[in-house]
């Protein structure tokens, strides 16, 4: 499976930080915001991407990134022009997906916990699939209604009075129809192509898999300054705490085997001295000690 992040949009909600950077490039602790969903992805063993975002931003992300080599994966870049909705990555991207199954997450989701992903990218056999996650608020989100055996039955964008408190995070498995079935939509009444109506046409035939993620599992949002600030001091709480970070993209790329211990300890050499490299350090030696499986 390939993997797309959408780091695009305006970021309005940040205003004045991302005035000069974008919001997926705000720091969230001790890293790049987009350093956690790209962590998503290694881990769930994606190592072929597409990054997508501005035609301001984009040289700002290729310079953070590169071309993924670094981390023994592969990372292309795309513009989107305008916000025009979630779903037109899938456009956007269409001579990267290349007619193949595709992960889609969004450049400023924070998640915490659990192996729901790389399981369900492992076990995914076509259609889609979406989560499902408990909020407070779930008319800020798309929301997924479910019936008495536990099936999906509804999908709803921002409803005023939601049928649940099940949201929809921004993390979507498609298989190869994606990018036909996203052709066929038309832009909603706010102008953009709705990743919920995409979901919907799956729904609708019955090839909708929605995983309800644990109470256990940590989903933030990082659009606002409250928030972006709440989810840097959940990440730090919690690396303090573990002594694990959390979306370090150097780490999982190591622990999928996508980078040798040799090709990891040149790329930590070249690190400033600093916390991060430290953890890495730790990292390459507690797996020289007890192995890759018990590390
Ligand atoms: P939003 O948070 O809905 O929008 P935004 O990031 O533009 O922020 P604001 O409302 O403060 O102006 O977007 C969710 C994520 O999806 C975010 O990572 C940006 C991304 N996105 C795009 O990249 N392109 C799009 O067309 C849309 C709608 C969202």
């Amino acid at each position: 499976m390939k993997g797309i992040i959408l780091a695009g949009g305006a970021g309005s909600r940040l205003y004045p930080l991302t005035l000069v950077a974008s919001k997926q490039l705000q720091p969230v602790y001790d890293k790049p915001m987009v350093y956690y969903p790209l962590t998503v992805l290694l881990a769930s063993n994606i190592r072929e991407i597409c990054l997508i975002s501005t035609p301001h931003d984009l040289p700002r992300f290729r310079q953070l990134l590169g071309d993924g080599s670094a981390w023994g994966v592969s990372i292309e870049y795309r513009e989107q022009a305008n916000p025009e909705g979630i779903a037109q990555a899938f456009l956007i991207a269409e001579s990267f997906i290349a007619g193949e199954r595709v992960a889609l997450i969004l450049g400023d989701n924070i998640f915490s916990g659990g192996d729901a992903f790389p399981r369900a990218v492992a076990e995914f056999h076509g259609g889609a699939t979406v989560f499902a996650y408990h909020v407070h608020d779930p008319q800020r989100y798309g929301v997924v209604e479910f019936d008495a055996a536990g099936r999906a039955i509804s999908l709803e964008e921002k409803p005023a009075q939601p049928k649940s408190n099940y949201a929809v995070p921004g993390v979507y498995l498609y298989d190869e129809h994606v990018v036909a079935r996203t052709r066929a939509l038309r832009p909603s009444a706010r102008g953009e192509l709705e990743i919920t109506d995409l979901n919907k046409t799956y729904l609708a035939v019955g090839q909708l898999q929605v995983i309800r993620l644990s109470r256990g599992f940590a989903w933030l949002d990082a659009g606002t300054s409250t928030s972006l600030h709440e989810a840097s001091s959940y990440v730090q709480t919690i690396e303090k705490r573990q002594g694990v970070k959390i979306g370090c993209p150097e780490e999982a790329a190591l622990r999928r085997g996508f980078l040798q211990l040799p090709a990891f300890d040149a790329l930590v050499a070249k690190m400033p001295n600093c916390e991060y490299r430290d953890y890495l350090l730790s990292v390459a030696a507690e797996i020289r000690r007890v192995g890759l499986e018990q590390a």
